[in-house]
């Protein structure tokens, strides 16, 4: 996330593609809307700027990640940027939104750390209005998912700077695992921040997965019984 929001190099790749490239994947033409509990996933779309420049420019959100836009005008200049990256193949960048409701609350950033997305980096700001309700979690385990199921990466990697409890808490609740610390690697506000690199590895991702899963059927199989005893 640090280091995502706009990347002229990527740009310039997406304007390097020939015309007649065949697109093989299908989240390149359209990125898949993913429903959990409480959210749905989608791509985003330009009206999505005015929320989006509402929630995510505030000093709590914004302070330990790279400046977002300052403008709706900015984040419609982001989100045609991030629609190019997607066509490319190296990024995609869903919307948050709650089931029911359209308007986007947050982003999740995706983008491919080596070329063919075997390691993935990823980011992520909500509007602090929705922070602590299960809403990230939600939206998290679908997009690990996507990049583990879809994208096929092996690593997925995260920043966080130190001094980001949140941020730090949402990872490692995640399984997500710090790995070393990247001195002075983010500069914000003239001031240059340590931050952790942390990742997940895809078969810790499916271990936990598949023990969750079985967690669940367990806990079903238990209140089945008990249903059936009572
Ligand atoms: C990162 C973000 C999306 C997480 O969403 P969230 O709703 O705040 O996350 P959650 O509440 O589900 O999880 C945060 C966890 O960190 C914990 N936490 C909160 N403050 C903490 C602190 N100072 N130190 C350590 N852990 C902390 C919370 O208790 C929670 O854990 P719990 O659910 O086990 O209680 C959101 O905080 C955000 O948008 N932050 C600003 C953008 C940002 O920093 N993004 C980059 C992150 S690397």
């Amino acid at each position: 996330m640090e280091k995502m929001p706009y990347r002229q190099e990527l740009d310039d790749r997406a304007f390097q593609q020939p015309h007649n490239q065949i697109v093989t994947s299908p989240w390149q033409q359209k990125l898949p809307a993913l429903t959990g509990r409480q959210v749905v996933l989608r791509e985003l779309r330009i009206s999505d700027a005015k929320s989006l420049s509402t929630l995510l420019t505030t000093q709590e959100v914004a302070r330990f990640i790279s400046p977002p836009p300052s403008t709706a005008e900015g984040f419609e200049r982001f989100i045609e940027w991030t629609l190019r990256q997607r066509t490319a193949g190296t990024y995609a960048c869903f919307a948050v939104t709650l089931k029911g409701f359209d308007t986007a609350i947050g982003i999740f950033q995706v983008r491919e750390a080596e070329p063919g997305f075997g390691t993935a980096e990823w980011g992520f700001a909500i509007g602090s209005q929705f922070w602590g309700t299960g809403v990230f979690e939600d939206g998290a385990q679908l997009v690990l998912e996507f990049v583990f199921e879809t994208l096929g990466a092996h690593r997925l990697e995260a920043r966080a700077a130190v001094r980001n409890g949140r941020g730090t808490g949402a990872l490692l609740k995640l399984g997500a695992v710090p790995e070393g610390v990247l001195r002075s690697s983010l500069l914000r506000d003239g001031e240059y921040l340590d931050q952790v690199l942390y990742a997940i590895v895809e078969d810790d991702w499916r271990a936990s997965r598949d023990a969750s899963n079985h967690t669940s059927r367990d806990r079903w199989i238990q209140t089945s019984i008990f249903a059936t005893m009572h």
